[in-house]
């Protein structure tokens, strides 16, 4: 089973991808979160994979409150293990040490190991820090991704070990400063251009956390889930939503894979056994045990932190190029 979550379709794609070669089932964290659905029946043994985009180095508020909640139905009734366990997390540029912290979470909330960590680069999505780049740089950049979420499929399917994730320059720094990770997001500099928006609702629809309603025929954010994955922003189809002022001359972005692919509903409901499970039979899995995780030490580089003096050369090394380390497959 993979769950993904995605804003504005590259985690989708890269989920979908990977799903035609493994032939494991989709389902989407938005939609479940939205609806409040937290249990799934599993098989023992079968392969658990997350895949989700990074917000500032960080795992996205969303996924790490959906891990929390997250309880698997097994057919014996014991806690679920899987045979094999990855995260694959889409970036526009490298995920720094958001593989090691979504480890710590899943190993907290699930007493599950993650046996393996990829990273998917894409088009960078988050146009409130920058432009995504020109149609032809768009297009070079999903035709990329794509064969990345092959490549990663085909490892899954080989069950390789190990964290083969690219960190990025500064990575061991920044786990600490995230900010997007853990706190509340800032909804005020979210606007909506009244003469344009034309009411049609997408904006709430898409909404993986009800923070949209639309009120008097426009939208309106209230409260304090947005995990800021911009689906709102970027999928109004007139473009009437900003987030501050520097949003309103750059394009907007949305993966291909929503035009082949409407709703993320359509995905959910082809591939998700939706029957209401029995609380009773919900397995809550074991007690958390503190993972040997090292916290890291410094501050980090831009544009989604600052740098750091202290980092070492070895801190600055991308875990791609220098080809990241392997580990033995670790005993549970
Ligand atoms: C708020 C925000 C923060 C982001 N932070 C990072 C980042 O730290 N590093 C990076 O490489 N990409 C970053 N991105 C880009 C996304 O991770 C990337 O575009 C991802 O593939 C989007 O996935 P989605 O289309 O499934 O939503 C960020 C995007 C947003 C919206
Ligand atoms: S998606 Fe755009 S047009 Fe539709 S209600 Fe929201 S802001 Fe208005
Ligand atoms: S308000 Fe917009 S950015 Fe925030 S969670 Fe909802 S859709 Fe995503």
């Amino acid at each position: 089973m993979i769950f993904y979550f995605t804003g504005t379709g590259n985690s989708f794609a890269a989920a979908h991808t990977m799903a035609e070669i493994t032939h494991d089932e989709l389902v989407d964290i938005g939609e479940s979160y939205r609806m409040g659905r937290f249990g799934f029946r599993v098989e023992q043994g079968e392969t658990l994979g997350f895949v989700f985009p990074v917000y500032d180095r960080a795992v996205p508020r969303i996924v790490s409150a959906f891990i929390d909640w997250l309880a698997f139905i097994t057919p014996n009734g014991n806690p679920f293990v899987p045979g094999y366990c990855f995260c694959a997390i889409t970036c526009g540029e490298s995920v720094g040490t958001a593989a090691k912290a979504f480890a710590k979470e899943l190993k907290a909330a699930l007493n599950i190991r993650l046996d393996a960590s990829y990273s998917i680069e894409d088009v960078d999505n988050c146009i409130i820090k920058h432009s995504p780049g020109s149609p032809e740089e768009r297009r070079m950049r999903n035709h990329a991704a794509h064969r990345q979420a092959r490549a990663v499929a085909f490892s899954v399917n080989a069950k390789r070990m190990g964290s083969m994730e690219k960190k990025g320059a500064w990575s061991a720094a920044v786990g600490a400063l995230s900010a997007l990770g853990s706190h509340a997001i800032d909804i005020e500099p979210f606007t909506v251009d009244r003469s344009v928006c034309v009411g049609c609702g997408t904006c709430a629809r898409l909404c993986p956390t009800h923070t949209v309603t639309i009120e008097n025929g426009a939208p309106r954010w209230d409260g304090d889930q947005c995990t800021l994955c911009l689906a709102c922003l970027q999928r109004c189809p007139v473009f009437a939503i900003d987030y501050g002022t520097r949003t309103h001359d750059r394009d907007r972005y949305v993966n291909p894979v929503f035009k082949r692919t409407p709703t993320r509903l359509t995905a959910l409901a082809a591939s998700v056994d939706m029957t209401v499970p029995d609380p009773d039979d919900v397995v809550r899995q074991g007690e958390y045990e503190e993972p040997d995780v090292d916290e890291p030490s410094a501050a980090a580089l831009s544009p989604y932190a600052a740098p750091d003096a202290g980092a070492t050369p070895d801190d600055r090394a991308c875990a791609h190029e220098n080809g990241a380390a392997e580990t033995d497959r670790p005993a549970r």
